[in-house]
């Protein structure tokens, strides 16, 4: 799970998370942690990887069905909130078609990063000067309030990307449902899932030849490093991945090479390693059909069309309040 902090506390939550995360057994991190200013850029590489099917599955989607969903979203004013919107790649489709239609709508992006925020409004208004873009800076639920309090026309929210996936399927349920409760009869959300599929594409997704999600992964422990004071040695460690077809989860490990003890000077200690012990970082859980319908509906949801890719990689879910 992750983008759902406030950027003040980060160091503070960082530090306190990986005391945590290191202590206890089997260790863990979270994969929020990834995105610092390196692992931005790493993900960006990761998207545009061949092996990294879900980013060219999302945009055929967008690009072959542009027309149907925006039939399906209705051309009544609208604010296009998207929750964590990086650089608006895939978005850019859908925008592009709505100025195109003439639609009445505000892109209202929402990301925790001001950074981000401020390159993607810059952009886009050397694209587009016509469009409205009123950028929300912070967590996505207070920015969810924020909205609710101002008097305005109905929300159509993105949660793209299939960054559902990076939450249990409990925490997925806990999110939506606070998501579904902040959202009014005529609002809709528009939610990207990664399907179960041939277990052998989804491992080489997040084992690719190039090695770039390992260097995604290991940028944790150089963030680590970098940040508060530690000595990992990086190539004492490396990424391992397993996919679980029965319940779908794609897990992305850090592996200690051999019996080792890291010293953490932000908090005063060290951590002990026995050869081969795993730092568990990531979670990317895949979903068939059937399981997205009954997520919908024990957070309080109404599917209402579903957008695949020709492969059915991947699916874009549109959602109303139940
Ligand atoms: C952001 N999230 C949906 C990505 C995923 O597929 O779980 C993060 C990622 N991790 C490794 N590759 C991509």
């Amino acid at each position: 799970m992750f983008n759902n902090n406030c950027t003040q506390d980060v160091d503070t939550a960082f530090a306190h998370d990986v005391e945590k995360g290191l202590s206890r057994q089997p260790k863990m991190l979270s994969s929020m942690y990834f995105y610092d200013r390196r692992g931005d850029e790493l993900f960006q590489a990761i998207m545009r990887m061949p092996e990294y099917y879900l980013t060219d599955s999302e945009l055929e989607i967008f690009t072959g069905q542009k027309d149907q969903i925006l039939n399906a979203v209705g051309d009544e004013p609208f604010e296009l909130i998207e929750l964590g919107a990086g650089d608006g790649y895939k978005t850019k489709v859908l925008l592009s078609h709505f100025l195109e239609k003439e639609v009445s709508f505000v892109y209202r992006p929402v990301d925790i990063s001001p950074n981000v925020l401020h390159h993607l409004q810059q952009d886009l208004k050397k694209q587009w000067p016509e469009l409205l873009v009123r950028p929300l800076n912070g967590d996505y639920f207070r920015m969810l309030e924020r909205l609710q309090s101002e008097a305005g026309h109905r929300k159509v929210i993105l949660f793209l990307g299939a960054n559902i996936g990076n939450y249990t399927y409990d925490e997925a349920a806990d999110f939506l449902s606070q998501l579904c409760a902040q959202m009014g009869p005529d609002d809709l959300l528009l939610i990207g899932f990664d399907l179960k599929k041939d277990p052998a594409v989804i491992l080489d997704a997040y084992n690719d030849r190039a090695g770039i999600t390992a260097a995604f992964n290991l940028n944790l422990l150089e963030r680590i490093n970098r940040e508060l004071g530690a000595d990992f040695v990086i190539d004492e460690f490396h990424h391992w991945e397993t996919y679980d077809p029965v319940n779908g989860a794609a897990r992305s490990y850090i592996v200690s090479k051999k019996e080792q003890t890291v010293q953490v000077e932000a908090l005063g200690r060290s951590f002990h390693f026995e050869a081969w012990e795993a730092i568990d970082v990531e979670l990317s859980l895949k979903y068939s059909p059937n399981e997205l319908e009954e997520l919908a509906h024990r957070a309080g949801f109404e599917p209402l069309r579903h957008f695949y890719d020709d492969r059915r990689y991947f699916v874009d879910s549109l959602w109303r309040v139940r």
